[in-house]
């Protein structure tokens, strides 16, 4: 575990609107506006912005993990039933073990905010050292989904012999289970 070194952390907005300019990436955005308001540790953002093409989602995951060393690796959109929603798919492909938990745990607490929760098939997954983690595309859903799973992700992080995330505990206690 190394404690002084900057984590990297991919953000991937998964659209063919958003890709083509037709309309603002709001989900990238959010995701970072919410890491730099909880976050005290050192990071930095390698952001993305593609359509939903299943080999391309697949090429970028894998660049920001085997190449970028993203420690996180944060996606927004393709999630739902549509033809072209394929970022589980694509995250499924190219993770080595899926952490099923945290689709589970993120539909359970959307489905307190809006019914159509369930329609959202979103995973995360373990590619080399980077957690991968899908949310849906609708902005406001990603804070309610990252502040669901976010206390687990530092420890998740820190089994991957990643570096040692730290948070404003006034904004967002994770949890580590204490060595015996
Ligand atoms: N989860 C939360 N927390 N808030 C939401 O508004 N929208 C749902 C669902 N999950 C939503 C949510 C809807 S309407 C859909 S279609 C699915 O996510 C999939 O969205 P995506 O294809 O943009 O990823």
């Amino acid at each position: 575990m190394s404690v002084d070194s900057t984590t990297r952390i991919g953000i991937v907005t998964v659209s063919d609107r958003a890709s083509q300019g037709l309309y603002e990436d709001r989900g990238g955005p959010a995701i970072r506006d919410y890491l730099a308001e909880i976050l005290t540790s050192s990071w930095e953002p390698v952001t993305r912005i593609i359509p939903d093409d299943q080999a391309g989602i697949e090429q970028t995951l894998i660049e920001l993990s085997d190449v970028e060393k993203c420690s996180l690796i944060v996606t927004t959109g393709g999630t739902g039933p549509a033809a072209r929603d394929v970022t589980p798919e694509a995250t499924e492909a190219v993770s080595q073990k899926l952490m099923p938990g945290f689709g589970e745990l993120m539909r359970k607490v959307s489905l307190e905010k809006v019914p159509t929760a369930i329609l959202s098939r979103q995973t995360a997954g373990i590619r080399g050292g980077s957690l991968i983690v899908n949310l849906p595309g609708q902005p406001k859903a990603i804070r309610e989904c990252l502040s669901a799973v976010f206390p687990a992700i530092p420890y998740c992080i820190d089994l991957l012999d990643g570096p040692f995330l730290t948070t404003d505990e006034s904004k967002m206690v994770v949890f580590r289970p204490k060595k015996s």
